[in-house]
């Protein structure tokens, strides 16, 4: 198939990718369309990208697709996104249940419109079974939301006697993030040629790599997957060590 999968060392694959899908809007308007036309194309990558990251054997994949700030953008945009989330999870579950991928959502998805709730708690129920990937879709999420919820909770259970300030470690601030079961992504990727981190996963990107691309989202699709995790490949992971620590 393509030069970058051929090169891709198998045993070296990150177990967790997350992804800032941007682009949607400019692709739209580079081709004379409107917005949610962009966003009607971008699903299609999230299922080019679910498919070939399930291939390649990586086991989560988070997909950042509204931020809690994205409730700012003009209500017709937000709608329609909403409508179409209904769409593509109702349509896709029967695709997902074939190709094994477990549907997961992060993000406070009880404030999304009840349709909208509703569509994706089926689909996490009927696909809760299946084993090849979790595809994680952040939803009405950001970074310091989830931080100020796990405060939050800890701090009850500080209230409540459970547990001492002074015992609170990492791990117990990592449990109370949406992301508690998933280990934290060795990858992020961002298209469109934005570098920032909007808010996603603040926490859990501690010692991700990073990938930019200038590709917007519509037309990233296996390739370019495959070029990410190619590069990532080549970098050199040294947490704080030396090179010459690292074997
Ligand atoms: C990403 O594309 C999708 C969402 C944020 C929902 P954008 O809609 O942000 O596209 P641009 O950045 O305007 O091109
Ligand atoms: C980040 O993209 C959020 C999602 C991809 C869902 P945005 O396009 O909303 O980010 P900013 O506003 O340009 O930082
Ligand atoms: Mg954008």
């Amino acid at each position: 198939m393509s030069d970058y999968l051929d090169q891709i060392d198998q045993h070296n694959l990150p177990k967790h990718v997350a992804i800032i899908m941007d682009g949607n809007g400019r692709w739209a308007k580079q081709n004379g369309r409107p917005r949610v036309f962009g966003h009607r194309a971008g699903v299609k990558s999230v299922r080019t990208v679910t498919e070939a990251a399930s291939r390649l054997g990586i086991e989560h994949l988070t997909l950042y697709a509204f931020s809690t700030e994205n409730w700012n953008r003009p209500i017709s945009e937000v709608n329609a996104l909403m409508h179409l989330l209904v769409e593509t999870v109702k349509g896709e579950i029967k695709a997902l249940n074939k190709n094994g991928v477990r549907l997961n959502a992060i993000g406070d998805i009880s404030k999304l419109p009840a349709k909208t709730y509703k569509a994706l708690s089926e689909g996490i129920e009927d696909t809760k079974d299946n084993k090849a990937i979790t595809l994680n879709l952040a939803l009405n999420y950001s970074a310091k939301w989830e931080l100020t919820e796990a405060t939050k909770a800890i701090a009850d259970k500080v209230r409540k006697g459970i547990l001492e300030p002074e015992n609170i470690t990492e791990d117990h601030i990592a449990e109370h993030l949406a992301t508690y079961n998933i280990p934290d992504p060795e990858l992020l990727i961002r298209t469109s040629g934005e570098h920032r981190v909007s808010n996603f996963l603040l926490w859990q990107i501690a010692y991700a790599e990073f990938y930019f691309t200038d590709v917007f989202w519509p037309d990233f699709g296996a390739e370019e997957f495959h070029k990410a995790i190619y590069q990532y490949q080549q970098r050199e992971r040294r947490f704080g060590k030396i090179s010459e620590q690292i074997s």
